[in-house]
């Protein structure tokens, strides 16, 4: 952090991208070890190397998506692979002007700018940032009063890569001024039993390739939640003396993590049962959902939904959140009456005499 010392440290972290750094962790460290997502790692590919071909950074890139699906890790990647440092920090933390304007007269030729919950960017400081993407120039209001002057600084070319978890509360000016915009997508079971085995590596443990699968299937289709779970069934191994990870003793672990087969956990069920429970299976707005679970609204929307309704056990429609008949089976209760009627004064609204068997 050498040339930063200007910057407060909770603005900007750097990492530097040299052969020291090599160091072996958990996050991958080039696109190769970056495990799923293969369609954004095709592109990525792509536009790298025609960027590289034509000597200039990546356009500015826009990743979107829930937590701990590897945003921060790609633009990691992206730094090391453009052969730039990769300099760290968050829309919340960019406070004033100045934040920012500390952080981008220090930026150097290709390096990455990684702005994480760039949703929660305040507008003046947007401002700032719409000519420095767009025309990498900086302009600083230098005195007060009748005194005041803006000075325009050119600033080298740099990656601006943005994380969201809601893309939908990003500005479109702002959205509009990334050259590349990608979901980051929940991985499959076998995608994060590769994860669980490529940490495990990292870790120095050994685990059997079933026990591999038994946390890759429960990870909720996240990496993070993937390599927490491996390090609690390490913790395990560790004080049962046991060496190698097998079935058996990762199922006995997850259980008592709460975890079950399916990959919910005591969150997940409570989310269900009060879903069921209190509102009748819904439709239920998102707030009175929230205020019954006394949880926030971003955490049901951002932890809790996505890999719920890719189980097939909540829909979101227009009216609210709704129970699915899998959601009954899951917690063993039989299905509602007033549910079974909903569904088919449904059925009776879009289907035609026709279209019946
Ligand atoms: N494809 C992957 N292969 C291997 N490990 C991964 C992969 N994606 C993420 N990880 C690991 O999962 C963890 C979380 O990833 P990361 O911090 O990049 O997620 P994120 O999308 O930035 O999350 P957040 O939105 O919470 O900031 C890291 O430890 C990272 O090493
Ligand atoms: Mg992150």
């Amino acid at each position: 952090m050498d040339e930063n010392n200007s910057i407060p440290n909770k603005l900007i972290e750097t990492m530097r991208c040299g052969k020291e750094e090599e160091i072996s962790t958990l996050r991958p460290q080039a696109l190769n070890d970056f495990i799923g997502q293969s369609g954004l790692k095709d592109k990525l590919t792509i536009f790298m190397t025609a960027s590289i071909q034509r000597g200039e950074p990546l356009d500015h890139t826009l990743f979107y998506g829930p937590p701990g699906l590897g945003k921060t890790t790609l633009a990691g990647i992206i730094a090391k692979e453009m052969k730039g440092t990769l300099r760290v920090t968050t829309g919340p933390a960019l406070e004033r002007a100045g934040d920012l304007a500390a952080i981008l007269s220090n930026i150097q030729p290709n390096d990455v700018l990684f702005i994480d919950e760039i949703h929660r960017m305040s507008a003046n400081i947007e401002e700032i940032l719409y000519p420095a993407m767009e025309d990498f120039s900086l302009s600083i209001v230098v005195g007060k009063g009748p005194l005041a002057r803006s000075i325009r600084l050119a600033l080298p070319k740099f990656t601006l890569i943005g994380a969201t978890t809601r893309l939908g509360l990003l500005t479109s000016p702002l959205r509009a001024r990334f050259g590349i915009v990608e979901q980051l997508h929940l991985y499959s079971p076998e995608e994060l039993t590769a994860i669980v085995k490529r940490g495990s590596g990292v870790l120095g443990v050994s685990i059997a390739d079933e026990a591999a699968e038994e946390i890759g299937l429960r990870s909720r289709g996240t990496p993070r939640v993937a390599l927490r779970l491996l390090r609690r069934v390490r913790d395990v191994a560790e004080v049962k003396k046991v060496t190698l990870i097998e079935r058996d003793l990762s199922r006995y672990a997850l259980d008592m993590l709460g975890v079950d087969p399916e990959g919910l956990d005591e969150g997940d069920r409570k989310f269900l049962r009060a879903l069921i429970e209190l509102f009748d299976g819904g439709p239920v707005g998102l707030s009175t959902l929230a205020a019954a679970l006394n949880e926030d609204a971003q955490t049901i929307e951002d932890i809790y939904e996505p890999y719920l309704i890719q189980k097939g056990l909540l829909e979101r429609t227009p009216r609210g959140r709704r129970a699915t008949r899998n959601t009954w089976d899951y917690l063993g209760i039989p299905v509602s009456p007033h549910f079974i009627q909903i569904q088919q004064s449904q059925l009776s609204l879009f289907t035609t005499e026709d279209e019946l068997p």
